[in-house]
């Protein structure tokens, strides 16, 4: 089936099954490999994209449910006023251990520093509670959101 899809401000026209998975949609039929996918089951985060703002789990949101929605994906977060902020304050705490959640990561802190600019520290667990890192780089993550929302 035919879909229209407006990705970091850009419209591809895609055509698979109505459930292919919008991560799948991504990696595999656009070459957008920035967005990971770890476990397929809305479990892990690492394929964590933006619809209309809001941090979505790719692998679990199909082709035929984005509709009109903006997708927005790693390749293109630095540009937006949170990304530029997060990606900054993850480099000056150099966050990334093995790197393969950070986009995920990313995409999740942005998302929550772009509807709330001062988070609490219980706003940044609960914003992050569903991205896994297996590196353990949970601390600099929290410090590096905190970074962000100062600049
Ligand atoms: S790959 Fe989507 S949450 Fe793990
Ligand atoms: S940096 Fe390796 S899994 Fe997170």
């Amino acid at each position: 089936m035919a879909y229209t899809i407006t990705i970091n401000g850009t419209r591809h026209e895609v055509d698979v099954d109505s459930n292919t998975p919008l991560l799948w949609v991504l990696r595999d039929v656009l070459g957008m490999t920035g967005t990971k996918f770890g476990c397929g089951m809305a479990l892990c985060g690492a394929c964590t994209v933006h619809l209309d703002g809001a941090a979505v789990r790719s692998c679990i949101t199909t082709i035929d449910s984005v509709g009109d929605s903006q997708v927005m994906t790693i390749e293109a977060i630095g540009a937006t006023s949170a990304g530029a902020k997060i990606q900054k304050a993850w480099l000056a705490h150099e966050v990334a251990q093995c790197g393969y959640c950070q986009s995920g990561q990313i995409m999740s802190a942005s998302a929550l520093l772009a509807g709330n600019p001062h988070p609490a520290d219980t706003d940044i667990d609960d914003a992050m509670s569903g991205n896994i890192c297996r590196c353990g780089t949970y601390s600099r993550i929290r410090e590096a959101i905190k970074l962000a929302a100062q600049s």
